[in-house]
């Protein structure tokens, strides 16, 4: 019997700023409406997480695609997964610096190649070999960033990687990861996740939104996930993985995606944000920041929202 589809999509958890409040709902609006285009022309779970995680990565309001954080030496390098819960095949791309949409290339990953993983320039030739154009590491950069990283490193000049500096408050820090998670009618999940990564990290450094169960996950007999915030906390606690499991025993994903955030900060002192969706359309958004930009879309209700903490 046809399902109804379901379509959450969120567009980063940290303490978004008044002024910014608008650009981030804009944003995860326009994300929630190309996935939801994708699912009435009768496409697939995976096809509506791909449209509304690209419509995200073009849209400089985020920390991913072109306007993404520069890393330590002035770099966009950027990460991506994408999976599909009803086969478990997914696609990843981590580290790469001349694709718009990495998460474009990690869909053809998942679809035309045996691997679930390409790095760095293994992952650019792999993307233009499948007929994706690559641009140069200059097209993705925006001058917000390059002042951004330019104060950032005037106030942390002590050298190593500041962001473990303890006065580094992770909730303040912008995450604006984006992802989204989806169910077709055929009743599969999936579920997308795409990131720059963090502000001045280190060349090569990969974050938890590309790596399987981190970031990411989807499976039909359990849930689809995606995460945005603080990446090795996520990591640290396979995330995303945790909470699909949860949910596969039986607990609702409302209540399992709040649960998954009080596990990150009770364990990890970790900041972030989930959302979460299983095969019969039950959902959770969570976040333990003090905002996190999200929208949602069913048959009967359109929503979204920069829900508040505190
Ligand atoms: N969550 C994104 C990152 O830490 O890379």
């Amino acid at each position: 019997m046809p399902t109804n589809p379901v379509l959450v999509v969120h567009g980063g958890a940290w303490a978004i700023p008044d002024d910014m409040v608008d650009a981030h709902l804009n944003g995860v609006r326009n994300a929630a409406a190309a996935g939801w285009r994708a699912l009435e022309r009768g496409g697939s779970s995976l096809d509506a997480v791909e449209e509304a995680v690209v419509v995200m990565e073009d849209d400089e309001t985020f920390d991913a695609g072109r306007g993404s954080f520069l890393n330590r030496d002035g770099k966009v390098q950027l990460d991506a997964f994408i999976m599909d819960g009803a086969t478990l095949r997914g696609g990843g791309v981590g580290c790469v610096e001349r694709l718009r949409n990495p998460v474009r290339a990690a869909r053809k990953i998942l679809s035309d190649s045996p691997h679930v993983y390409f790095v760095a320039e293994g992952a650019e030739r792999f993307a233009a070999e499948h007929g994706i154009a690559l641009c140069r590491n200059e097209d993705l950069i925006i001058p917000r960033e390059v002042d951004r990283l330019r104060e950032y490193q005037a106030q942390h000049s002590t050298g190593g990687n500041d962001l473990f500096a303890p006065e580094i408050s992770h909730d303040m820090l912008s995450h604006d990861t984006v992802g989204a998670v989806a169910l077709d009618r055929q009743g599969n999940i999936a579920a997308a996740t795409s990131t720059g990564g963090t502000l001045n990290k280190a060349p090569g450094r990969l974050g938890d939104s590309s790596l399987i169960g981190c970031g990411c996950y989807a499976d039909n007999l359990s849930a689809a996930a995606s995460t945005t915030g603080w990446g090795e906390p996520i990591m640290k606690l396979v995330l995303a993985k945790w909470a699909a499991d949860r949910v596969e025993s039986g607990s609702l994903p409302e209540w399992i995606a709040q649960e998954a955030m009080n596990y990150l900060k009770q364990r990890l002192d970790g900041h972030g944000g989930i959302i979460l969706l299983d095969a019969q359309g039950r959902l959770g958004i969570a976040h333990n920041t003090p905002r996190m930009a999200w929208a949602l879309r069913t048959k009967q209700e359109e929503d979204a929202g920069i829900t508040r903490n505190g």
